[in-house]
């Protein structure tokens, strides 16, 4: 069975059938993939505990799938294309044989150093191919890798590390993200002073910035590789996972104060990020694939690693930034390796609509024929842009829509099958029942309506828990809506059943495509000393999409107002990290609260956005005049 879906015919019949028997259908995608040992049963699930299992008695490995199959006939296709942070160092090319042989060089490495299946590692490195080797690595032995992004804190670290236990960290010395030298040993250096678990450290290097190696904790990547060469570099078979062994974790934020750790396990997981890969992307043999995102989210995770590798594909990963040396770097790669799909954040397309079309204009972008879009809506006039100076008009854009619970793709085009309407995924895939409620739970039928998005059945890509608290899995999902995983997200769908997600309707925000908790920032914002109390909420943000704005009550300490704020932002780098710094800070005598107690964010995210014609009901405050005084020191910080 061919997997890609090839008219929007064929895409209307698949997915007829794709919801009239899951299980058929999923079986009959799943035949694509290389078992050890096929399933015993498709599907077992229900909501309610929840419980989803799929492919159950099923035998398999994950880089036999991304790796090892493509050898005979595709050896010597390039896997991964590395572009570097500075572009006048070479690039990298992995073939898929050098690959494998790579990966099971370091799965050597992994054992030489104690680790076993089941154990966790966690993973923080720059975006260098070592990083795509490690994280296969993992998979190769059956450890479970939890992978940090390189922008977040010593203390995030330490947070992640300890929810999950992990005996190992792979590290480097430090990594390139435009002008800057991130000095990531030092920042896991430091937390570790709060790890206990973590008996191992093994440091790449990649920046030769001086780094404190102790004794008997910390060893270099490049020593272990040379142990293993001395032993003859003997091969390591892959370890045999049943389908519902844990692959992953990935941490992400929600409307509570501590991120969660989604995991993911190994065959539902493969099965949906190979399908829903190769099918929005319409790939085909040979085209270069080019996703923009780091693989400590998760669309790295599944878009440059697992979902392309699975389907024999060439992914390019890049270390830097697209603005340095300058806005046209994206172009720049697009043009140098001949990119045929280039997939990346509405942020990224609007900074660089931002930075003039001298960055752009004559250069030779004639490869793409396909681009696709994530992590946020995006706005028409960005969609038009990209459509039109990067696409020239000839590319479909495919806006995928989905989240680091889901695995993969749910609502998406699928690329030159699916129509395009700017700002909307469209379409769910095969296999995905999305449906509207209203804050009752009740379903909203027909079209052109809107409300609540959730989906009312499995699919083999979802998470199947969060580590180490299950309950706080079917809390934050399921509990909402009886026998309805909840996405958190709005969504309409419009006259003709076409989909276009409106924004998260709990306290989440998404800065430039990054989920942030306003309750983590508040936390984070609180452990200054000078905060008595803050509130943090949304506000448009012309690049960013959302960026973060904080009311915060200080004390009497605090005489130069612009210190405290960057005394502010400073604590929250350390507590989260950079991305999760307020671009506003405004400081206040009071928050609006009810009787109860409880902070009226509708009022703050209305002053926020400039928009305070209509506040709507004020007269359950405890202090309504507490209002007109925000109200006034918003106008004043807009200046
Ligand atoms: C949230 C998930 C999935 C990888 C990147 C983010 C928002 C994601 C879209 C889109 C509108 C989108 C949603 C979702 N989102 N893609 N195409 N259009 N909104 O992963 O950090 O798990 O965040 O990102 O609000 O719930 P994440």
């Amino acid at each position: 069975m061919d997997l890609q879906i090839k008219s929007f015919e064929d895409y209307q019949n698949t997915y007829q059938h794709s919801v009239e028997n899951p299980e058929a259908f999923w079986a009959g995608i799943a035949e694509n993939f290389y078992w050890r040992r096929k399933w015993n049963n498709v599907l077992d699930w229900n909501f309610k505990e929840p419980k989803i299992k799929w492919f159950e008695g099923a035998k398999l490995n994950i880089t036999e799938n991304c790796l090892d199959r493509h050898i005979y006939q595709h050896g010597d296709t390039p896997a991964i294309i590395w572009e570097p942070n500075d572009p006048n160092e070479a690039h990298r090319v992995l073939t898929y044989k050098q690959l494998l042989d790579k990966v099971e060089q370091f799965s050597n490495v992994l054992k030489n150093n104690g680790v076993r299946k089941g154990d966790r590692i966690c993973i923080y490195l720059p975006m260098v191919p070592e990083l795509v080797i490690a994280v296969l690595a993992c998979a190769r032995i059956g450890a479970i890798h939890s992978v940090v992004f390189g922008g977040f804190s010593a203390q995030s670290i330490a947070d992640r590390i300890n929810d999950a236990d992990c005996r190992l960290v792979i590290t480097s010395d430090g990594g390139f993200r435009g002008t800057k030298d991130i000095e990531l040993k030092s920042i896991v250096d430091d937390a570790l002073v709060q790890c206990k678990s973590v008996e191992r450290v093994i440091v790449l290097t990649r920046t030769r910035t001086p780094v404190s190696m102790i004794k008997g904790r910390d060893v270099w990547w490049e020593d272990e590789i040379k142990k293993v060469e001395t032993q003859g570099n003997p091969p390591c078979p892959a370890e045999e996972m049943d389908a519902e062994d844990m692959l992953f974790v990935l941490y992400t934020s929600g409307s509570t104060g501590k991120p969660k750790g989604v995991v993911h396990t190994c065959g539902g997981y493969m099965v949906y990020t190979g399908y829903t890969f190769t099918n929005a992307f319409q790939y085909q043999p040979g085209e270069v694939y080019f996703c923009t995102a780091d693989i400590g989210w998760i669309t790295g995770h599944s878009y440059i690693v697992y979902g392309p590798l699975s389907q024999g594909a060439t992914s390019l990963m890049f270390e830097g930034i697209p603005t340095w040396p300058d806005a046209g770097r994206l172009w720049d790669i697009v043009e140098k390796h001949h990119v045929n799909i280039l997939y990346t954040a509405p942020t990224a397309i609007r900074s660089l609509m931002a930075a003039g079309d001298s960055y752009v204009d004559g250069k030779n972008l004639s490869s793409i024929t396909k681009l696709g879009t994530v992590g946020e809506p995006i706005n028409e006039e960005a969609w038009h842009w990209y459509d039109q100076k990067i696409g020239h008009g000839k590319a479909p854009i495919v806006d995928t829509w989905w989240q680091t619970e889901t695995g993969g793709f749910l609502i998406s085009p699928i690329a030159g099958v699916t129509p395009t309407v700017p700002g909307y995924a469209m379409l769910p895939l095969p296999g995905v029942q999305p449906i509207l409620v209203d804050e009752n739970g009740k379903e909203i039928t027909g079209n052109d309506v809107s409300g609540n998005l959730c989906i009312k059945f499995p699919w083999p890509g979802m998470l199947r828990t969060t580590y180490g608290d299950h309950e706080r899995c079917r809390q934050t999902y399921f509990s909402a809506y009886e026998n309805l995983y909840f996405t958190g997200d709005g969504c309409l769908r419009d006259e003709n059943g076409y989909y276009r997600i409106t924004g998260r309707v709990d306290d989440v925000l998404n800065v430039s495509g990054h989920r942030i908790g306003t309750a983590e920032v508040e936390n984070a914002i609180n452990m200054h000393s000078d905060v008595i109390e803050s509130a943090v909420v949304g506000y448009p943000h012309a690049v960013k999409g959302q960026g973060i704005y904080a009311f915060v009550i200080a004390s009497q300490h605090h005489t130069d107002e612009e210190l405290t704020r960057l005394d502010i932002n400073k604590t929250v780098s350390r507590i989260i990290g950079a991305i999760a710094k307020p671009d506003k800070i405004q400081f206040v005598s009071g928050l609006p609260k009810t009787r109860s107690g409880k902070i009226m964010r509708r009022i703050l995210r209305k002053i926020a956005e400039g928009d305070t014609s209509n506040l709507g009901d004020t007269t359950t405050l405890l202090d309504p005049g507490v209002v007109d005084e925000i109200k006034e020191g918003a106008e004043k910080l807009r200046g």
